[in-house]
């Protein structure tokens, strides 16, 4: 079937978990107090104790400096948008258009609220909805940006497809997202998906061979890996900091579940099962 065909399938049991925890109260107090409520993903640093905001703002621009075609009468989607940071720094950078498509009605509501105090709202665009069925006609955009969102789907080639089907020919695909190593041996990374209620991650490979079959070309890949493992560390050591204070906001069991959880990223990371790195992708024209 073509990728330009919207196939219509119930979505994934992943996309209800995703929706119920980043909607909490519990979440999004910890990740607004550590993150700074504008960024949500992992950070490029310069240092091992560079303040995460930071660090998380630098893997925006970084992957906005690919991008310089981007203009005015661009229009991009940003898949998992969280709080819109993201999109701020990219309508402002170049005065294009952004979608900023998310599950989360809670960080929705923030992201509107942040765009209407900067002026923003006429350039970017929140909606409710899930990337394993994006509401949007084919041939739409001439970006789809994502970052850090899609290993929360539990049927990755249904949204590549969606993505296939929402790009413009000759658009661009730049994403980054938490995975497995290639050659990560099966069962070893069993506590991280059981967390996160997921069944698997994707992998530098399974991107690279999903889309060349949609008919998508490498502009470059770029593994950055170590700053997976830094930044988890970072924001374990910035919770036991905020102890009492997360604690306050989002309960005990919540706080000991994510230092837990962010263990267990760490160790992955140690033991080499564990990637992550900004990639970079055309569909052809
Ligand atoms: C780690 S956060 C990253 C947020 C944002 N991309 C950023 O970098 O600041 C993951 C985001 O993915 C969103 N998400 C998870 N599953 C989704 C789905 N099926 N469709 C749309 N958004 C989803 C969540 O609501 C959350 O905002």
């Amino acid at each position: 079937m073509s990728p330009r065909k919207r196939t219509l399938r119930p979505r994934s049991q992943a996309v209800d978990e995703a929706e119920a925890y980043y909607d909490s109260a519990e979440a999004d107090a910890f990740y607004q107090n550590i993150w700074g409520g504008e960024d949500l993903h992992l950070g490029i640093y310069k240092t091992p104790d560079e303040d995460i905001g930071e660090a998380s703002r630098r893997t925006v621009t970084t992957m906005a400096a690919q991008l310089v075609d981007l203009g005015p009468n661009s229009s991009v989607i940003d898949l998992g948008a969280g709080y819109g940071g993201s999109a701020r720094v990219l309508a402002s950078t170049f005065g294009c258009r952004v979608t900023c498509l998310n599950l989360s009605e809670t960080q929705n509501d923030l992201n509107r609220d942040k765009n209407a105090e900067v002026g923003l709202s006429d350039r970017i665009f929140v909606t409710h909805g899930s990337f394993e069925d994006i509401p949007e006609p084919a041939s739409t955009f001439d970006v789809v940006w994502s970052q850090d969102a899609i290993l929360h789907s539990g049927d990755r080639p249904q949204v590549l497809d969606e993505i296939a089907r929402v790009l413009k020919p000759g658009g661009r695909l730049i994403f980054t997202d938490p995975m497995q190593s290639d050659d990560c041996p099966s069962g070893v990374l069993q506590p991280i998906l059981d967390r996160i209620h997921l069944e698997t991650l994707g992998s530098f490979a399974f991107y690279r061979e999903e889309l060349c079959m949609r008919g998508f070309a490498e502009v470059s890949v770029t593994p950055l890996t170590n700053h997976l493992r830094t930044h988890y560390a970072r924001v374990g050591e910035e919770l036991r900091h905020h102890y009492d204070e997360i604690v306050a906001l989002s309960g005990r069991d919540y706080v000991e579940n994510m230092l837990q959880g962010l263990r267990h990223w760490v160790d992955g990371a140690d033991r080499g099962y564990l990637a992550w790195g900004i990639m970079d992708y055309r569909l052809a024209a």
